[in-house]
């Protein structure tokens, strides 16, 4: 009986160490101690043995053999759980070693590199950069530039609407600026003139993105408000600013146009080296009324006011053919930059 039962545990210690993996085992656990093992069957014949020492000693046995089992499947199940734990740590691991190998800086957006040199040229140039929020009312981004509820050219800015009403304010009043132009206002009624600001940023319109429209896009906006300032001092200015930005090679021209803020009012195009024009923005003499809601007299002050689009001068100097790459953070796009 002794000899049986030490056989049946060998065999059953055997069957564990054998096993793959947690499934198996989690079978052969069922087997070895269920009722129908070799052990719990000799378990159940030890009615027939003929003395109670006999019965005493093999019962025993048997259960120091189950135990013995038990613990050597407990064993084998940790094992084979953090077998099955490194192959799937193995399995899902992400091969990063392109980056730790070799560490390499990166560099700032397109856009913000533009951001930037565009700030030094015009601190260069004597101007001071002011700020303005994104989220502006109506007011700020379309009546005090004199464009009243109505004007034909609220349309064209394809405004988007923050709707006010949970908040408690009346829906319509407030939009995501469509261009930087509010800046103008909040300057002149924060600061006495002489004023020469530029304001970069975010600005928005209701667009669908294609090669060279994005709903969410950058500008910057010049403004100068002194006395005696004339129109010869905002061509001087752009011209000065094209020669500083884009280099000798460079002029810059202003073509007759319409914005209601200013007037007269001009859309400014540079020319490259090779001949060609590029249309760059908009800009004109402050209009008397923009002056009046900016708080100042259109009698003793006179200004100009430019804008133009950063991420197209961005696309323009490093000849990308479609906006939409700028914003894909494609790190194949980047890195040619
Ligand atoms: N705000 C105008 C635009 O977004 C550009 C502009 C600015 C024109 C200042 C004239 C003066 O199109």
């Amino acid at each position: 009986m002794l000899t049986d039962i030490s056989a049946a545990r060998d065999a059953a210690l055997e069957q564990i160490r054998a096993a793959a993996d947690l499934d198996e085992l989690a079978t052969l656990s069922t087997s070895l101690l269920g009722k129908k093992g070799a052990l719990a069957r000799l378990k159940s014949s030890l009615g027939g043995l003929p003395t109670v020492e006999e019965k005493k000693a093999a019962g025993q046995a048997v259960n120091a053999a189950l135990g013995e089992v038990s613990s050597a499947l407990e064993e084998r199940r940790v094992a084979l759980a953090a077998d099955a734990l490194a192959a799937r740590v193995a399995a899902e691991r992400l091969d990063l070693t392109e980056y730790l190998g070799k560490p390499t800086r990166g560099h700032a957006h397109l856009v913000t590199q533009a951001w930037q040199r565009l700030e030094d040229v015009f601190i260069g140039l004597g101007f001071q950069v002011a700020e303005g929020p994104e989220v502006e009312t109506e007011w700020h981004n379309f009546e005090a530039l004199n464009m009243g509820a109505g004007h034909p050219a609220r349309g064209e800015f394809d405004t988007l609407f923050v709707d006010h009403v949970g908040a408690g304010g009346s829906p319509g009043s407030t939009v995501l600026r469509t261009h930087t132009s509010p800046v103008q206002i909040r300057t002149m009624l924060a600061q006495e003139p002489p004023i020469y600001i530029v304001a970069p940023g975010r600005v928005f319109r209701r667009d669908t993105p294609d090669a060279t429209h994005m709903p969410v896009f950058h500008q910057i906006e010049g403004l100068v408000v002194d006395e005696h300032i004339t129109m010869a001092d905002l061509a001087g200015t752009i011209e000065a600013f094209t020669k500083a930005f884009f280099g000798e090679g460079f002029t810059s021209r202003l073509r007759p146009s319409y914005f209601p803020f200013t007037e007269p009012s001009a859309e400014f195009d540079i020319q490259r080296p090779n001949g060609e024009w590029i249309e760059l923005g908009g800009c004109g003499m402050v209009h008397p009324n923009v002056l009046r809601a900016g708080g100042l007299d259109p009698e003793r002050w006179s200004g100009f006011a430019f804008g133009f689009g950063i991420d197209r001068m961005a696309k323009e100097r490093h000849g990308v053919e479609d906006m939409r790459e700028m914003y894909t953070d494609d790190l194949r796009f980047a890195r040619q930059f």
